[in-house]
């Protein structure tokens, strides 16, 4: 069965879930996965490839940005309003219009406007904290007769299974508990020069280290994603030694494909020993 996608994202782990699915099956050698955790969301690729082939009983799917845990909510409660509300602002065109009124009311078919048209579907902020990324001249965005077919096919997958949360990691994890699986995909950018204002959110060294060992305290399976070449390779040294390293398959780059590019990023999945 093709997973469906609803929300375009930088980073996101469409391309790649397959083999991190493959590593998972293997580790749990049939072992059932009672909840599936994804605190790094973005656009929860990973869940929503675990939910169609039915890996985990129950999912929860948490990030630190709110309006795009927002957009989550809507997708899974309101597909169809959903979907109404974007073909309007698709119909209109008005890039410019919609991030300017996101600024006093991130609502969630404006996030899902501007991330269909923004430039990499990357979310990016000014010092204030506003969204400022500019409108990629070629794209239009997706047909709004796909978001509402894809936005109608991820409501059935998630609905009824899975909880959404806004948050820390560390904090939208805290109930995770063996027989649990947690899937860290967390942004690299300022891990060694501090925050990066342009992103909504870095994540220290610290943190993951801290998150990682609270999650094996507790007997949680943890798979890290992990990219060498944006990571460096210090943060390598960093992680505990109760993860082991496996290399994927090389990939081509799912950025690259989006602007007709093709290129090939090879990434490392690091998974409790
Ligand atoms: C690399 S992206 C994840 C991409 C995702 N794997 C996908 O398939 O789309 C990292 C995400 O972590 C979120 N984030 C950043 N700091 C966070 C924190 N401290 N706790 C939870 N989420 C955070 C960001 O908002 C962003 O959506």
């Amino acid at each position: 069965m093709a997973v469906p996608h609803v929300i375009p994202y930088q980073g996101s782990k469409r391309l790649l879930a397959p083999a991190i699915l493959a590593v998972l099956h293997e580790r749990l050698a049939g072992q059932p996965v009672h909840k599936l955790y994804e605190p790094f969301a973005g656009s929860a690729a990973l869940s929503l490839a675990a939910a169609s082939a039915d890996l985990a009983q129950s999912h929860v799917v948490a990030d630190s940005y709110a309006p795009l845990v927002g957009l989550w909510q809507e997708i899974v409660d309101a597909p169809e309003r959903l979907a109404d509300a974007y073909r309007l602002l698709w119909n209109a065109g008005e890039y410019e219009a919609v991030r300017h009124a996101f600024h006093t009311e991130p609502t969630p078919e404006r996030l899902l406007y501007l991330l269909t048209r923004c430039v990499k579907a990357a979310v990016r902020f000014n010092r204030q904290g506003a969204f400022n990324q500019a409108a990629d001249r070629r794209r239009r965005g997706t047909h709004p007769d796909r978001v509402a077919q894809q936005t109608a096919a991820v409501a059935a997958l998630l609905r009824g299974r899975t909880t959404l949360r806004t948050g820390e990691a560390l904090i939208t994890t805290a109930d995770a508990q063996a027989g649990d699986v947690a899937y860290l995909d967390p942004p690299w950018h300022g891990t060694t020069t501090g925050r990066d204002v342009r992103y909504h959110s870095g994540y220290a060294q610290d943190d993951l280290v801290a998150l990682i060992e609270a999650l094996h305290a507790r007997g949680v399976l943890v798979l890290l994603s992990y990219d060498g070449k944006r990571a460096g390779r210090d943060f390598a040294q960093t992680l505990p030694t109760s993860l082991v390293r496996l290399d994927l398959p090389a990939m081509r780059s799912a950025q690259a494909t989006l602007l007709g590019r093709a290129e090939w990023t090879t990434e490392s999945l690091y998974v409790t020993r």
